[in-house]
């Protein structure tokens, strides 16, 4: 079949970086879980494996024009709730660590992608919420991180807009989430090289369903993603829902999140990039959203988990969307499955794997592959409990071959 040119395989600039990617795909952060892992000792703990390089590799052969890594923790609440997650901490860091962080960026590159970090500023963003006068030094671990991203070859950083805590009256004090975005894009830049900052990516993914949980109403998600574009963020993703598949018990929700994804570029400057990230799976919707400039592209996480090609196999027109995930609505078990899928890619290299971009992972159309996953899954989750149950941590993803 020829090609068809497509608006969501033709290339996009972000601003203010000026860094032009090659499409309008991104691969969502997905908690990797197989980073290292030693309850009792923090500098062996969230250093990259090679199977995380290895499914890195393969996104980035499989063209996916941004790629945003699993949530990188900076603090003991981020490690405890993510174990497996990559780790960035002044007091944890190593020369192997450094070394695996820029291996990582090296695998990436080495495909032309381009690689963002994302964040996790849980406790740094808490205390400068819960603070009357806050400083920017309590950003301190957010910044280390950045400039540790930066050192390490990354592209840029994502942060994730927090709840706004709640001023004298009850109502969310949205003006410091507004200033929480603000200076943290300042004081990172700070930190880093004159002559390098300007390209640095920075994006802001912001998530309706927990602002609408706190309280935050339709023109106050318009605010924080204004508030994005004048602090000079790249770019916004979009997320709290499923677009294409949502949520028949939760309508309030879904139509929330609808809502801001159709409408959010109205109230938006031509320059900030504007991702959907929630329920992305068709080519025909994606394209039509794109068309009419109600978004600039999209992020899939578990498109991406289960098919490390998928931007490649569009341009190519051989498929015409993300193949059917029979967990779209029940988000545990997809994460344990895209968790499952990411380690099945890490096994080999991209030159292991013949070239072959999806080798080893599994798909959970096939009968026989999916009852092995419910399986391994009871597995897992049992030997979880048991370790819970004498204070211990399971860490790492469901093992199976594909
Ligand atoms: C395996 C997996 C891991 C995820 N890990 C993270 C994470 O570390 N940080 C985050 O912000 N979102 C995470 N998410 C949520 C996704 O980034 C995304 O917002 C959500 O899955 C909706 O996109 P989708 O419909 O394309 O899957 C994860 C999702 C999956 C499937």
């Amino acid at each position: 079949m020829p090609a068809v040119a497509r608006v969501l395989s033709s290339p996009l600039t972000l601003h203010p970086s000026g860094r032009v990617l090659i499409n309008r795909f991104v691969k969502a952060a997905t908690s990797e879980y197989i980073a290292t892992y030693d309850q009792e000792n923090p500098v062996a703990t969230g250093i990259p494996t090679q199977a995380i390089i290895n499914a890195y590799e393969k996104w980035a052969a499989g063209q996916w024009g941004l790629i945003v890594t699993g949530g990188i923790v900076i603090d003991t609440i981020g490690i405890t709730f993510l174990p497996g997650n990559m780790w960035i901490g002044e007091n944890e860091d190593s020369e192997e660590r450094r070394k695996a962080f820029s291996d990582l960026a090296k695998a990436v590159h080495s495909r032309n992608g381009t690689l963002i970090g994302q964040v996790l500023n849980i406790e740094d963003g808490g205390a400068y919420l819960a603070t009357e006068h806050p400083e920017a030094a309590q950003l301190s671990r957010t910044v280390y991180a950045a400039k540790y991203l930066f050192d390490s070859g990354f592209d840029g950083i994502e942060l994730s807009a927090p709840e706004p805590p709640k001023d004298n009256a009850g109502l969310p004090n949205i003006e410091k989430v507004l200033q929480l975005i603000d200076i943290s894009r300042c004081t990172i830049r700070s930190t880093l090289p004159l002559e390098s900052v300007e390209k640095f990516i920075f994006g802001l993914k912001v998530s309706t369903a927990r602002l609408q949980q706190a309280g935050v109403d339709f023109s106050g998600v318009i605010k924080i993603l204004q508030q994005a574009e004048s602090s000079g963020y790249d770019y916004v993703s979009i997320a709290g829902g499923n677009y294409e598949f949502p949520l028949s018990t939760d309508e309030e929700r879904e139509s929330f999140y609808r809502k801001v994804i159709e409408e959010a570029k109205q109230y938006l400057g031509s320059n900030i990039t504007v991702y959907g990230n929630g329920g992305f799976r068709s080519v025909a919707v994606i394209e039509s959203l794109i068309k009419a400039k109600k978004l600039s592209g999209v992020t899939m996480a578990k498109a991406a988990c289960a098919e490390f090609s998928l931007p490649q196999k569009v341009a190519q027109n051989r498929v015409t969307g993300a193949i059917n995930n029979p967990f779209e609505l029940e988000n545990d078990t997809a994460v344990m499955a895209g968790a499952a899928q990411i380690n099945q890619a890490g096994a080999k290299s991209l030159a292991e794997s013949q070239g072959i971009i999806n080798d080893g992972v599994m798909d959970l159309n096939n009968s026989t592959t999916l009852k092995k996953f419910l399986e391994a899954k009871e597995d897992f989750l049992n030997k979880k409990q048991k370790l819970k149950d004498e204070g211990k941590v399971l860490a790492g993803a469901i093992l199976l071959s594909a």
